[in-house]
């Protein structure tokens, strides 16, 4: 079974879509534990309802040390790592040691909106300024850059007249909690083949 770190910023929605996936037997794998870099975040109470085990690693506290402290935390203990609301940038060995094996959920249709300090609303902002008509989510796997790895899943989410940055977000999280499960998933069935920047899906 596949052994999974999910790693939490904030509120956790997309760690407990993860939760109610494995719960309703849409996914075959253990959460091992829940890492968060903020304490008091909400998410870390919805991991300890289901008795998943927590750590959190202050960024505050912890600096450039934020990504070792994690390494020591799951290594040899976790066969993926998934960044789900994750705002801190992993540095490092960590990065060596799990190579294609940290995912994450960015909410837009990368490689628009993304990278440095796009993240949360400010993303739905963007692209409201811009005025696409097609937004998203992003499921990609993980390199020494931000929202920069290759891509195994994106979900299409259209743009109403009406929306704001809080409505277009919305619709764009229900899209992520989706496609998170779905990458899981996939990974976890051995569905996800990498060549080079591509991802074949077989
Ligand atoms: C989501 O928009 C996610 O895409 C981004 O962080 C936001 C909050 O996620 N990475 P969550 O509710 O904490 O899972």
């Amino acid at each position: 079974m596949l052994k999974i770190a999910v790693l939490i910023s904030g509120g956790g929605t997309n760690l407990q879509s993860i939760i109610d996936s494995i719960e309703n037997n849409y996914l075959n794998c253990c959460i091992e534990c829940v890492i968060c870099d903020k304490a008091g975040a909400f998410g870390i109470d919805r991991a300890k309802k289901h008795d998943i085990k927590t750590f959190v690693i202050d960024k505050k506290e912890h600096g450039v040390a934020l990504s070792d402290k994690i390494l020591e935390i799951v290594n040899e203990k976790v066969d993926l790592i998934v960044l789900a609301g994750f705002l801190s940038i992993l540095k490092g060995d960590i990065l060596k040691r799990f190579h294609n094996k940290i995912i994450n959920i960015h909410p837009s249709l990368i490689p628009s909106f993304c990278g440095k300090g796009m993240y949360g609303i400010k993303v739905h902002e963007r692209a409201l300024e811009y005025g696409v008509k097609i937004t998203g989510c992003t499921v990609h796997f993980v390199d020494e850059g931000t929202d920069t790895g290759s891509i195994i899943i994106q979900k299409a989410v259209k743009v109403l007249e009406d929306d704001t940055p809080e409505t277009l977000q919305k619709r764009v999280l229900e899209q992520e909690h989706k496609a998170l499960s779905e990458a899981i998933k996939l990974i976890s069935e051995g569905r996800v083949k990498i060549e080079g920047r591509k991802i074949k899906i077989v």
